[in-house]
């Protein structure tokens, strides 16, 4: 299968450091600069020949550091209609992308967006966002095109597919097959899967690693847990250090993914580095996240930090 289309990207930025330079234009200024400083020193007359040709400076894209926020992008008929379809990259779309939307949600612009809504690819679920309903389960599933290490197989259908597609990509690149390890998690598995953390490393660690039932990615489907398997499928704690690790932190987005769970991330997120596990929010705000040099979903959308649970 061929990769998805990747879409036009400013350069990235991180909002600790600010906008990126203009590579282009910082080489440019300082070739100039070093032509000039080591120049030998001409007489008049050479000077008058030696006037250099005008250098024309390549046309640099503007770094996007913002977005205009409609006046009131609910109210557009495109949005209204990609909201009563459920069309998510439609709605997205409505907003003027990825960044647009991201500045009305946090404006406060986008009454008809809900970050709780466990249906759509912008929910956030932490440790202090529980699922409404806590036992919510996606409306249909399909099983992943890769390969299994457990029964737990199914995502959502658009995330199957595009997680299908990045794993071709990947392969395509040579750095290996990717599988998964969990796709979908019912609340009564996520149950089971958190007590037995608790049972082997106590609460605290547990909490660490594992959702407490009903505050799992995983039963929303839009979450999964890969492995590398080439040639034999290794485990989730493995991934990191693998090739297809590698290329997953660096290219997830381009499918739609984001590595959800990072080492910076952790005293937001209150869980331990997950190279592993994938959540998926669309090719549109995926590309907004990793433009913009985000390193969380809750600061992706000015929410409180959520390390601890309330009880
Ligand atoms: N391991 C992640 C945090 C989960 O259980 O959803
Ligand atoms: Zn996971």
């Amino acid at each position: 299968m061929n990769p998805a289309p990747q879409p036009q990207h400013a350069a990235p930025r991180s909002p600790i450091h600010g906008p990126a330079l203009p590579i282009g234009l910082a080489v440019t200024a300082i070739g100039i600069l070093l032509s000039i400083a080591t120049a030998p020193v001409a007489t008049s007359a050479e000077r008058v020949q030696a006037i250099p040709e005008p250098v024309l400076v390549q046309e640099v894209p503007a770094v996007q550091v913002g977005a205009t926020v409609a006046a009131d992008p609910c109210s557009e008929p495109v949005v209204q209609e990609a909201i009563a379809s459920a069309d998510d990259a439609a709605t997205i779309a409505g907003f003027g992308g990825g960044e647009s939307f991201r500045a009305a949600v946090i404006a406060g612009n986008a009454p008809c967006v809900s970050l709780d809504d466990p249906a759509h690819v912008w929910v956030v679920v932490n440790k202090s966002r529980p699922l409404d309903p806590v036992d919510f389960a996606p409306a249909s599933l399909a099983e992943m095109p890769l390969q299994m290490t457990t029964a737990s197989g199914r995502a959502r259908a658009d995330v199957a597919a595009a997680v299908g597609v990045m794993a071709d990509a990947a392969e395509a690149a040579g750095v290996g097959r990717i599988g998964a390890n969990n796709g979908y998690r019912s609340y009564d598995l996520q149950v089971r899967t958190h007590a037995t953390h608790v049972e082997s490393r106590g609460q605290d660690q547990a909490d660490a690693a594992s959702a407490r039932a009903g505050h799992s990615e995983h039963q929303t489907g839009l979450a999964l847990d890969l492995v590398a398997c080439s040639p034999q499928c290794g485990g989730i704690e493995a991934f990191g250090a693998t090739a297809q690790g590698a290329w997953v932190a660096e290219h997830a987005w381009e499918h739609g993914f984001i590595v959800r769970y990072e080492q910076v991330g952790t005293g937001v997120t209150g869980y331990q580095p997950e190279p592993w596990h994938l959540r998926y929010i669309g090719t549109e705000l995926a590309a907004a996240y990793h433009d913009g040099g985000f390193h969380t979903l809750e600061e992706f959308f000015g929410l409180p930090a959520a390390p601890d649970y309330a009880h």
